[in-house]
């Protein structure tokens, strides 16, 4: 089975892919989404993106395209013009990311106003043409795949859209288990999704609300998924792509202490504060959601959050966080 980092903007940035992936269990990561509009960008925001082709930052030209850990890192697309999103993803590979990914699940107004994300789900025949035009432009071997909802309002579109991109010659798709109006609500309906493994011949991989190895095993139970996507979960329990593969190989495995948790955290300070550019306050407003997130699973974390909830000087953090661990 195969475990595949998020994307999530804002979240999953190069750094936080370089840590999660180096914790390990993870077999591909995803950027978080570009948006295309009319315009094929300079190299620079292809880099911006997705560091790891940049050769100044990866000089391991061997492995452009993937974090330090060896996972490799495909580049998400969000657009509705099929010729700019095709344009941008043959230069994307260009300059060397290995798989491209179309983001259909994006619920943002600003996003759906513009055409792009989990609006398009609304029809199959523009998802078929999006898909089909970026793998008409995508070298055979470069992998390509889509990132959906159940649908727009209700699910029954599920299985037209997931045939159009199927029948577009995608590689793979993503199925994040609530609709648009869903929005982020517990729970999420895997069970929606059972029926689709027998109809759709490319591989599903089912997200959505699998915060540790249990809810894993409810989701492959009712909707018989083999293959997941993990977002908050990930940071929650940042070890929990390795407790999955773990667990179905039965191998032994003692989950993260706390304070291996907090060496994560420092690293995190560490590289975002080399980034000279970075605020102090977007330093700290990122640490905390990362904090927050792992409430779920540490008494500690929730300690933690309670001294620096109020503290917007990312300095202040780090020196609690030396504290820690
Ligand atoms: C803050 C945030 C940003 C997200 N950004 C993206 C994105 O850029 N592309 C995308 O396809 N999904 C994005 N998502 C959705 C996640 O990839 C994922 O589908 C969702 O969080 C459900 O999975 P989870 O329950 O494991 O978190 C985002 C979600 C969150 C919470």
């Amino acid at each position: 089975m195969k475990i595949i980092l998020a994307p999530m903007d804002g979240i999953t940035d190069f750094y936080v892919r370089q840590i999660l992936t180096s914790v390990g269990g993870y077999d591909l990561s995803m950027t978080e989404f570009l948006r295309v509009t009319n315009s094929v960008f300079p190299k620079r925001v292809f880099y911006q993106n997705c560091p790891e082709i940049n050769p100044e930052i990866n000089s391991n030209l061997e492995l452009l395209s993937f974090t330090q850990s060896g996972t490799p890192v495909h580049m998400q697309l969000l657009g509705s013009d099929a010729d700019y999103l095709a344009a941008n993803a043959a230069k994307a590979v260009e300059l060397g990311v290995k798989g491209i990914d179309v983001n259909f699940g994006c619920p943002a107004k600003t996003v759906n106003g513009h055409g792009g994300g989990a609006v398009l789900l609304q029809d199959p025949e523009i998802l078929y043409k999006l898909v089909s035009t970026i793998r008409k432009d995508l070298p055979s071997e470069t992998p390509l795949s889509a990132k959906m909802r159940l649908g727009y309002e209700t699910s029954d579109l599920l299985l037209d859209n997931a045939k159009a991109i199927e029948e577009a010659g995608a590689d793979f798709i993503t199925i994040h288990a609530r609709t648009k109006f869903d929005g982020y609500r517990p729970p999420a309906k895997w069970h929606e999704v059972t029926d689709l493994f027998a109809k759709i011949n490319i591989p599903i991989v089912l997200n959505g609300e699998i915060w540790d190895v249990n809810d894993y095993l409810k989701c492959q139970q009712i909707s018989s998924c083999q293959d997941i996507m993990l977002g908050r979960g990930a940071f929650a329990r940042p070890d929990l792509a390795k407790q999955i593969k773990t667990y179905l190989n039965h191998q032994p495995y003692q989950t993260m202490s706390w304070d291996s948790i907090c060496v994560l955290l420092k690293d995190f300070y560490q590289f975002m504060v080399m980034q000279n550019l970075i605020s102090e306050k977007y330093i700290a407003g990122r640490l905390k959601l990362w904090i927050k997130w792992l409430m779920a699973s540490y008494d500690e974390a929730v300690f933690l959050f309670e001294q620096i909830k109020r503290i917007s000087d990312a300095k202040e953090i780090g020196v609690k966080l030396q504290c820690h661990g």
